[in-house]
Formats: C-alpha cells, structure tokens, sequence
C-alpha cells in the first residue's frame, strides 16, 4: 500500500502488519543467527503462530498510541524493520529500535529508516526525547546510534539476560532540538 523510500537506496519503508506474518517468518529464517545474536526477535518469531503472534502484539500497540512496526523492503522483499518499542506520549519519550537480515546490512537502510522515524516522531508528534537501547557488544547497532547524532547516556550493567548470558545495555538518547540542529546543518552541508 502506501511506502516511504528510503533515498536513493531503492528501499522502501511501510507499515508491517498482521497479514505479512509468512513474509515475516521468511525473512526471520534468513536472519535468524545474524538477527539473535544481541537481539530476541527470532526466539519471538518461531514459526507462524508466533509471527502472527508478534505481529499482533504491535498492531496493539499502534491501536492504543503505544508503539509502531515498518517494515522495510529492498527489490519487492522484506528485509528488515524499524519501530517504536515504547511510545508514550503524554511524557514525550519512546524507545526506537531495528533490524535487519544479514544480506541487507551495510547499505545504510536502517540509518535512513530512523530517519524518517525521527522526522515524524519530533515534527509530527511532538515529542521530546528518543531512546536507543542496544548491547555493549552490538557495535553496529551503536554505530547507528552514532549516525543519528545519539548521546550515549550509561550502561545497564548485565541488566538483559540473553541466551544463557547476562549481557549489559548501553542507553543512547537524541533530543528533539538537538535533532533539529542535526539536521539544519546537515542541510547547509556542515558535518
Ligand atoms: C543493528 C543493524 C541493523 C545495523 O545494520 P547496519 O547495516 O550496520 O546499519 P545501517 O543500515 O544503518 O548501515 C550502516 C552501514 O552501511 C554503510 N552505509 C552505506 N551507505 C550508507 C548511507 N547512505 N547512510 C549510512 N550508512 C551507509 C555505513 O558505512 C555502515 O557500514 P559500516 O558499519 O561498515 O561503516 C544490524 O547489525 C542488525 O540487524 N543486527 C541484528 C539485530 C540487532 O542487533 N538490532 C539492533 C537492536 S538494538
């Protein structure tokens, strides 16, 4: 239905709901050691009823203003996801995170996704502070929270036990003006 490309890159971002749990699955099983590696997505996504299961949980969330799921899709397939795993606006703070299968990474996609995520997030909803959660050992995903111009703010220390491992999480945050200033000098051309 309606998508948002993701520049140039030939990806597009739409929403990702109920009735894709078997693309959802399919794309899980391509991902699925690379995904859960700091992440528990795949243990989530085990077969279709818990594809389903998940997907339901967020089309939940998007019904009470909780949270939101997009998917993204490179060349007709899903390949990945960006989303708000906390949403709350009369505080004005939600939690972002990401995904994506193994032959998709490096190219950008998710850094262009929260983009989008962002833009929205502050100019359209009018909120204040986005999270980053992310393992101390997942430097990619803290390379992301780099790109988008993140504060890291502490760690949790061995908060999140994760397949038999309790590991630690390091907090990143954006502001909606340090956000704004990113981005209008971004625009100048300014690093
Ligand atoms: C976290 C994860 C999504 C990061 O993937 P990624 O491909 O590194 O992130 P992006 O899509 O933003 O791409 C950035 C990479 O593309 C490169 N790139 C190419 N074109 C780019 C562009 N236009 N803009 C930004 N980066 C670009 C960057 O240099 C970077 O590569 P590098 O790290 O080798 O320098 C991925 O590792 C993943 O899915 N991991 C498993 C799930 C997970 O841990 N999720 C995070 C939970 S907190």
């Amino acid at each position: 239905m309606y998508a948002t490309p993701l520049g140039d890159s030939g990806a597009e971002l739409r929403p990702l709901e109920v009735w894709h749990a078997e693309e959802l699955l399919a794309h899980i099983d391509r991902g699925r050691e690379f995904i859960g590696r700091h992440i528990g997505l795949p243990d989530a996504v085990p077969d279709l009823d818990g594809a389903r299961a998940w997907l339901t949980s967020y089309a939940g969330k998007r019904a009470a203003d909780a949270g939101s799921l997009h998917g993204i899709w490179l060349d007709g397939r899903l390949v990945g996801g960006v989303l708000f795993r906390v949403w709350d606006s009369p505080s004005g703070v939600c939690e972002a995170g990401c995904w994506l299968e193994p032959a998709a990474a490096g190219r950008g996609l998710v850094t262009l996704g929260m983009r989008v995520l962002l833009d929205w997030a502050f100019d359209e909803r009018g909120m204040h502070r986005v999270e980053w959660h992310a393992s101390s050992a997942n430097e990619p995903s803290i390379g992301v929270a780099r790109r988008l111009g993140m504060t890291r703010e502490g760690v949790l220390r061995e908060n999140y036990p994760h397949r038999g491992v309790r590991t630690s999480t390091e907090v990143w945050a954006v502001l909606a003006p340090e956000w704004r200033e990113a981005r209008a000098r971004t625009a100048r051309g300014e690093r």
